[in-house]
Parts: structure tokens; C-alpha cells; sequence
């Protein structure tokens, strides 16, 4: 029998906050999400007490988890500062295609720690959407591994994940002694996104606070194994939500997709103040929808003003790492779950982002850590 939001409630009536009362009543949940088996819901408690709620987003995960017929619960603890003081936990919201005013300094934190086993982090981000990220995020991590890297590929769109189509996954992953979630294995590579646990069509309802939780959850109750590379699809946009993630994830470098045209470029330079300014390396450009070609007869054209890019690169003084024809079969392919890189290994399209991908991995090598920086606290 499918599980039900009451369900849910009545086992968290179980639940006692830390001032006794139960988490059913105490007005800390956030609307309920079950679906398929699988429950979400966050509990939005006063930065200043978050320690004291731990025990409490940890026992809601087991009793939901034990109710019959639920395969996976995520429980997400989310701060928000009351009467928004100086230095507190300031909620990410999310901001707009574009990035709306742009990003603000980070509030009080501690230090970004490591993901244990995972060597690099990066992050694949643009100052705009719809230019192609995610299509270049997978396609990177695809090129990452010819190279005989083990690459992981974090979807860190907690309100668009891509991943399940951009991978044609359907599986949920599986709960590791209740508490850890097993990544899916794609292609070789080891993904994770929100989207594998929560229904495509479950409307995004949650506040922005929820969305530094789950992504959170997802870099450290995910069993990764061991990585050289774990490739972040970031969200679009340069607002709070997307530099509270640069900040909550440790990045070793970003690297910033552009298309030719001059708008998605003043994104772009708008991605990479983002990045400078949390101190994390950029590594580099790429351009894609670069330019045309012809799927008859092959001819090139730069219907965008191709080069545009690159050229930015050189003013901004930072790496480019090389440009993605628009191709119908970079479209297709990848809207069916089938990423050129892994299904036409010897194509034209592999061979750019694999290119790429070998430039990515030189900037990684001469690459220093990033220096610690600071993150919200949860
Ligand atoms: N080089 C390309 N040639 C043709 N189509 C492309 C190319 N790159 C991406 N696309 C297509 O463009 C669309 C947007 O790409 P994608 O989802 O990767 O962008 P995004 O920047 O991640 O978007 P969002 O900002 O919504 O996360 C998709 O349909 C994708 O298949
Ligand atoms: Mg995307």
C-alpha cells in the first residue's frame, strides 16, 4: 500500500523536539513529500539551536524509514536565523535565470571540509541558463573517465536535476544500514541527484534553505567511494542559492560554460566573479553551441559570432578549455539518455569534450587546493 503524507505524521508524532514536544506539532516541518515510497521533508529550526535538532532529523529519518512500505526517507535540517541578525545562517534563495543582483558576501561559518575518498571537486557553472551545463557536466565527467579518472557527477539542481534524463535513470538509489544512499552506477561513472529520490513531476516546493541541506546530504550521506574527480552540475545562475553552494561545496575549481553570444558572456564573467570571490580557481572557459554544423554536408558556420569566448577568456586571464559545436546530435542524444561521449565514443562531438576533459585534467594538476573558505552553518 503506497505511503501516505499521514503516515508520515503519525509516526513523527513518535518524535520529540528537544523541548518535548512532538515534531508532528511542532510547527518545524515543512510539507510532506511521499511518493513512490520515498519520503522528503525538512524540519526549519533557529540557526542557533541546530546542534540541539540533530538528534532529531536523525531519529524522524529512522522512524519514517520503518514504516512499511518506504524505501528511502531524506530528512533535511535547515537553519534559519530569526529576525535576520548580524552573522547568522542566511537562507539561500533561489534567484532567477541570470542571477538577479548578483551574489553577496558570505555570512559567519566554519571551514569547507573534504569529502572523504574524493580528490577534486569541480564545479560546472554559468552565469545563465540553459547553456548547455549539464550537457557539458556529463560529457566532461564522461571525457574525465577515458582518461582513466574515476569520476563521480553530483547534480547539485535541486530544483531542475537533470541527471535522470540527461543519464536516462529511472532507478532510486538504495538506503547502506538505513542511514547512507548508494550512488547509481552510469557509464562508468558514480551520479547522484536529487531527481533519482524525488518524482520529476513533484513540484518544487521547498524553501531555499532546503536546498543547502539536500545538497549537503548529497556530498556527505552518499557513499562515493573513492574519486579522483566528482564533477558538480550547478544550478543556473549567480544568486545566493548558487554561492552558497560554491561555498558549502570544498570546489577545487570551476569551470564556466558560455555560449558565443555577448549576453551569455556577461553571464559568464558574472559566474567567474562568483567563483573568484570564494576563492575557487577557475579553470576555465568553454564555449558552447560554439558554432553550426551542417548535419547534411558538415559545413561550419558561426551563426552566433563564434570566438567569443575565447576571447574573453584571454581578457579575463583565465584558461580556455575549448568549444562544443551546436549539433543536433549533441541535443538528441543527450535528451534521450544517451551522452555522445559514451554512446559515439569516436565521433567529432567525444573528441571536443574529451579534449576538454584533458585540459580540465592539466588545470587540475597545477591547480593548489583551494584556500579553506567559509560556509553557512547548518
Ligand atoms: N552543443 C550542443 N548542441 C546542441 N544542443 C545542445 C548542446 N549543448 C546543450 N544542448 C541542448 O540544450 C538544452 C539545454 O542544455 P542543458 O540542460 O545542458 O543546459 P543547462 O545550462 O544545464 O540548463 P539549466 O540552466 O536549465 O540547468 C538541452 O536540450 C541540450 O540537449
Ligand atoms: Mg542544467
Amino acid at each position: 500500500m503506497a505511503v501516505t503524507k499521514d503516515d508520515v505524521l503519525a509516526s513523527l508524532a513518535r518524535v520529540s523536539c528537544p523541548d518535548g514536544t512532538p515534531l508532528s506539532k511542532s510547527g518545524a516541518l515543512s510539507d510532506v513529500l511521499a511518493t513512490d515510497g520515498k519520503v522528503f521533508f525538512s524540519i526549519t529550526v533557529d540557526a542557533a539551536q541546530v546542534k540541539a535538532w540533530e538528534s532529531v532529523r536523525k531519529q524522524a529519518e529512522e522512524v519514517v524509514r520503518a514504516i512499511p512500505g518506504v524505501t528511502s526517507a531524506m530528512v533535511a535540517l535547515t537553519a534559519e536565523r530569526k529576525g535576520g541578525g548580524a552573522g547568522g545562517a542566511a537562507p539561500a534563495r533561489p534567484s532567477p535565470a541570470g542571477g538577479g543582483a548578483g551574489p553577496r558576501p558570505a555570512p559567519r561559518g566554519e571551514a569547507t571540509v573534504g569529502v572523504p575518498g574524493v580528490e577534486a571537486i569541480i564545479a560546472v557553472a554559468s552565469g545563465k541558463g540553459g547553456v548547455g551545463k549539464s550537457t557539458t557536466a556529463v560529457n566532461l565527467a564522461l571525457g574525465l573517465a577515458t582518461l582513466g579518472l574515476k569520476v563521480g557527477v553530483l547534480d547539485a539542481d535541486i530544483y531542475g536535476p537533470s541527471l535522470p534524463k540527461l543519464l536516462a535513470i529511472k532507478e532510486r538509489p538504495q538506503t547502506l544500514g538505513g542511514t547512507r544512499l548508494k550512488p547509481i552506477s552510469r557509464y562508468g561513472l558514480t551520479v547522484m541527484s536529487i531527481g533519482f529520490v524525488v518524482d520529476e513531476e513533484t513540484p518544487m516546493i521547498w524553501r531555499g534553505p532546503m536546498v543547502i541541506s539536500a545538497l549537503t546530504q548529497m556530498l556527505r550521506e552518499v557513499e562515493w567511494g573513492t574519486l579522483d574527480v566528482m564533477v558538480v552540475d550547478m544550478p543556473p545562475g549567480t544568486g545566493d542559492a548558487q554561492l552558497t553552494m560554491a561555498q558549502q561545496v570544498p570546489l577545487k575549481g570551476a569551470v564556466i560554460v558560455s555560449t558565443p553570444q555577448d549576453l551569455a558572456l556577461i553571464d559568464a564573467r558574472r559566474g567567474i566573479a562568483m567563483f573568484r570571490r570564494v576563492n575557487v580557481p577557475v579553470l576555465g572557459i568553454v564555449e558552447n553551441m560554439s558554432y553550426f554544423q551542417c548535419p547534411e554536408c558538415g559545413t561550419r558556420s558561426d551563426i552566433f559570432g563564434h570566438g567569443g569566448a575565447r576571447h574573453e577568456a584571454e581578457r579575463l586571464g583565465v584558461p580556455f578549455l575549448g568549444e562544443v559545436p551546436l549539433h543536433m546530435a549533441i541535443r538528441e542524444k543527450s535528451d534521450a539518455g544517451l551522452p555522445v561521449v559514451a554512446t559515439e565514443p569516436d565521433g567529432p562531438h567525444a573528441k571536443a569534450y574529451c579534449e576538454i576533459a584533458a585540459r580540465v585534467r592539466d588545470q587540475l594538476k597545477g591547480t593548489a587546493r583551494a584556500a579553506p573558505r567559509i560556509v553557512i552553518e547548518r
